[in-house]
């Protein structure tokens, strides 16, 4: 595909600073990402689509390895998943977060070394831990006392695994009160202030099957400050001194997990990775060398920040509605492709595409097409007021907890993902289709 790229509106900066790194404006107010224009994506895949910028995913993990040269960086895949993300991710030398049998064996049969991936959940089944030991999973994460007897026993007695503790160290932060995992009187983790972490670390140790590697936290998502995870660097050091004080074990790993803040809209804060790598750096070997610690090596857990930045969604605007002072622009997603606006309420910034308008901004609410007045994908935006039934919206930072919490809500159906990489698009994932729901549904 030729592309003519305009000249003089560099991207980094305005409007398309939370765009990936490659987007590029057309002539008649087209927009290409990766080398391809939307608007052909649109027409070529049909909408709602979503694009992923490879090189952006890509760049964004050595950013992280830059960044962190002496961690393990591992990629959250609950933030997205798909056989291509695997790949890019293996290539680009991080390893992989998982919580789920399915999220492993996805990676697993799409060729990613077992050995660095991460097996996470507060609620492990039956069958999470049987494909973790089948498939020889590098690290499960215990998130509760039940779980220690159960991995033990599964490992079986010729065999050991390692294993992690995850421990709620006291700390508050994150975008939204449903993603903050920092503190107790949540589900997740061993509460390190009523002993649940120390008690649960004593079992372990006390299990031959287990190796216990090191403590794992992961206080919240959507962080865009360094400071918290400082904190929580501090108390996790302090409880891997009691850990060597009570069982003379020292222990070699230390997971600070994700949660690494992002902008949605232009001008939001992001969290500075090299302030965060820097600071926790400094605050682990400050830590460890007043505690007489050797220093742990470190591993970290970014999902969102990998791939939220790489991706864009498309939508065809399908009835514009003037209600009272309100003017609605409903588009052919919406909640079932991404529920973050009604679950967190995240504002977004979406963008007409594919044609030029010159008629004045207007506010504008931007809904899907589900049944349910909560189904908002942007409210109060600028957009021009001419937009009509036919045109293009394109959502930006669209690549993270969008697809992967997609659902089947009114049949509508999950989008098609294209990947976009040097002029080239490829179709990833196809859309689901009725075929889709009437092969599942096997009742009649
Ligand atoms: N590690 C663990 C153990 C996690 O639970 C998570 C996210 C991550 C790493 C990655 O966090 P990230 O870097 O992506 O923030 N659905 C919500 C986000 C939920 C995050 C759940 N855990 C959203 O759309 O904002």
């Amino acid at each position: 595909m030729t592309i003519t790229v305009l000249p003089g509106i560099p991207a980094g900066t305005g409007e398309l600073s939370i765009w990936p790194a490659s987007t590029a404006p057309l002539p008649h107010g087209g927009l290409a990402v990766g080398g391809v224009s939307l608007a052909e994506i649109a027409e070529r895949f049909e909408t709602p689509a979503y694009v992923l910028d490879e090189a952006e995913v890509r760049g964004r993990c050595r950013t992280y390895r830059d960044a962190f040269p002496d961690a393990h960086v591992l990629y959250a895949a609950k933030a997205f998943l798909s056989r291509a993300m695997v790949r890019w991710v293996d290539e680009e030398g991080l390893g992989l977060d998982v919580c789920s049998a399915g999220e492993l064996e996805l990676a697993v049969t799409a060729g990613f070394p077992p050995e660095r991936i991460v097996l996470h959940g507060n609620a492990k089944s039956p069958r999470d831990i049987e494909a973790a030991m089948r498939l020889g999973v590098g690290r499960i994460v215990i998130d509760s006392p039940s779980e220690i007897a159960r991995i033990a026993a599964a490992v079986g007695l010729e065999g050991r695994q390692k294993v992690m503790v995850r421990v709620v160290p006291g700390v508050s932060a994150g975008g939204h009160d449903k993603i903050r995992t920092g503190t107790d009187g949540q589900k997740f983790g061993l509460s390190l202030t009523d002993g649940g972490a120390q008690h649960a670390i004593t079992r372990i140790l006390g299990q031959p099957q287990l190796e216990l590697t090191g403590l794992h936290c992961h206080i919240g998502s959507q962080i865009t400050e360094v400071k918290p995870y400082l904190v929580a660097l501090r108390r996790m050091v302090g409880l891997m001194a009691r850990v060597r004080d009570m069982h003379g074990t020292e222990l070699p790993e230390l997971d600070m997990g994700g949660g690494h803040g992002i902008a949605y809209r232009p001008g939001e804060a992001t969290l500075d990775l090299t302030a965060l790598a820097r600071r926790l750096r400094a605050e682990l070997v400050a830590g460890c060398a007043a505690a007489g610690l050797t220093v742990p090596r470190l591993l970290i857990e970014p999902g969102r920040a990998v791939v939220g930045p790489a991706g864009v969604a498309l939508y065809r605007v399908l009835a514009v509605k003037h209600t009272g002072e309100k003017v609605f622009v409903a588009v052919d997603g919406g909640m079932s492709d991404n529920p973050r606006p009604a679950l967190y309420g995240v504002r977004y910034a979406p963008r007409l595409i594919g044609r030029h308008s010159t008629a004045h901004p207007r506010t504008t609410t931007v809904v899907g097409r589900h049944c349910e007045a909560g189904d908002i994908l942007a409210e109060a935006v600028e957009l021009p007021g001419d937009i009509h039934p036919g045109d293009l919206l394109a959502v930006p930072v669209a690549g993270a907890y969008q697809l992967s919490m997609a659902s089947g809500y009114n049949l509508v159906g999950r989008p098609a993902v294209v990947s976009v990489h040097e002029g080239t698009a490829r179709l990833l994932v196809r859309r689901e289709t009725l075929e889709d729901f009437r092969s599942r549904d096997i009742g009649g």
